[in-house]
């Protein structure tokens, strides 16, 4: 068993208040108490208030809720179709709608209650100079932790380039280091060559954390007009589909990660205790879900329960026992080659 020690069991007292959970689900993610490895993704909850109208549902049985991508200034996002369902997934062009940083720290996060989770901004930017500025105005926020989004295949210019080429990526990183003494978890984007490579870069470059991964780019043609389904031609896929391409990343990640005690939020079709269990032997401290909650928001709760009977079942204290705990005797290198 490898626990990772920047994800230790949370020690008493800490917020968020009151955390009503599984004790064993408790532990501390870059300084940060977290009730439960479960983080609701960016995208997926709106900025925090998506599904507080349904019966059951509540923010305080996430470890963290990442918010709705942010740039410098208002964007209106792609043209329409921005979202398509395809088998066991789901293709999303939204292109980064959202209102900009300033109404989101002025008007968005005074409307949070920060004693429910822990709140994580998703920082996006078309240029370095972008990201630093929306870095620092966070920075200046209640905001708990920021994601860096270098992985949105959804705008043309910024996000994808930075996180394709590890150069880039540790760029952006630096720069934003400079901007906060937040914790930082940079999010890596599966549409690249060499994710290791990418992880140690933004590693040496200053992040606290990494999220594998980021959506996988496809596309959807509708025969009868021969158009694209997407209005931007291409858009990111989630969702179950991608599930076994996130789950080599994060043990590839994890690799690169464990040396250096960086934490990982594996993501990607999680969509139940079983599937998360999986991130957390291929080593992720966290797990995000993110499509499922579209069609099912109690999947929180679900996993929550999951993971707390499979702990007692295995005998374990906490959830950071599993971190990383994958039984392989093969070197990854003995792999390379399938099929
Ligand atoms: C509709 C939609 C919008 C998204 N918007 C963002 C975003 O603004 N920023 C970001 O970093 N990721 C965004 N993502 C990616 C998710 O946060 C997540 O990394 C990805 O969907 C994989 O997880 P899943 O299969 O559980 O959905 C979005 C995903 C979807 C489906």
């Amino acid at each position: 068993m490898h626990a990772m020690p920047s994800a230790k069991p949370a020690a008493a007292p800490g917020a968020p208040d009151a955390a009503p959970g599984d004790p064993a689900l408790r532990f501390e993610f870059c300084g940060l108490n977290f009730a439960s490895p479960v983080v609701l993704l960016s995208g997926c909850v709106g900025f925090g208030e998506e599904y507080t109208r349904i019966e059951g549902f509540s923010n305080r049985d996430a470890g963290a809720i990442v918010l709705k991508g942010t740039t410098g200034k208002p964007r209106l996002g792609n043209p329409p179709h921005r979202v398509y369902e395809t088998a066991a997934g789901m293709l999303n062009a939204i292109g980064l709608q959202n209102p900009g940083v300033e109404r989101v720290v002025a008007e968005i996060l005074p409307q949070l209650d920060f004693s429910e989770t822990r709140f994580i901004a998703n920082v996006c930017g078309s240029t370095l100079e972008e990201y630093v500025e929306v870095t620092r105005r966070f920075d200046q926020s209640p905001i708990d932790a920021m994601e860096i989004n270098i992985s949105c295949p959804n705008v043309r210019e910024g996000g994808v380039a930075f996180g394709n080429y590890p150069h880039m990526s540790a760029q952006v990183v630096a720069a934003c280091r400079q901007a906060t003494g937040k914790p930082l978890i940079t999010k890596l984007s599966p549409n690249q060559t060499d994710i290791r490579e990418n992880a140690r870069r933004c590693i040496e470059a200053g992040t606290d954390a990494l999220a594998v991964i980021n959506t996988v780019m496809g596309m959807a043609i509708d025969v009868t007009t021969r158009r694209p389904v997407i209005g931007n031609v291409q858009g990111g896929l989630s969702g179950p589909a991608i599930k076994p391409i996130a789950l080599l990343k994060v043990h590839q990640v994890y690799e690169v990660a464990r040396p250096h005690k960086i934490p990982i939020i594996g993501q990607g079709g999680i969509v139940s205790a079983t599937d998360a269990l999986e991130f957390l032997i291929a080593g992720a401290s966290a797990v995000g879900i993110g499509t499922a909650l579209f069609y099912d928001p109690m999947a929180v709760k679900k996993i929550n329960d999951g993971l707390g009977e499979y702990l007692r079942a295995q005998g374990l204290a906490n959830v950071t026992q599993l971190v990383g705990s994958l039984r392989t005797g093969r070197e990854m290198e003995d792999c390379a080659v399938s099929g």
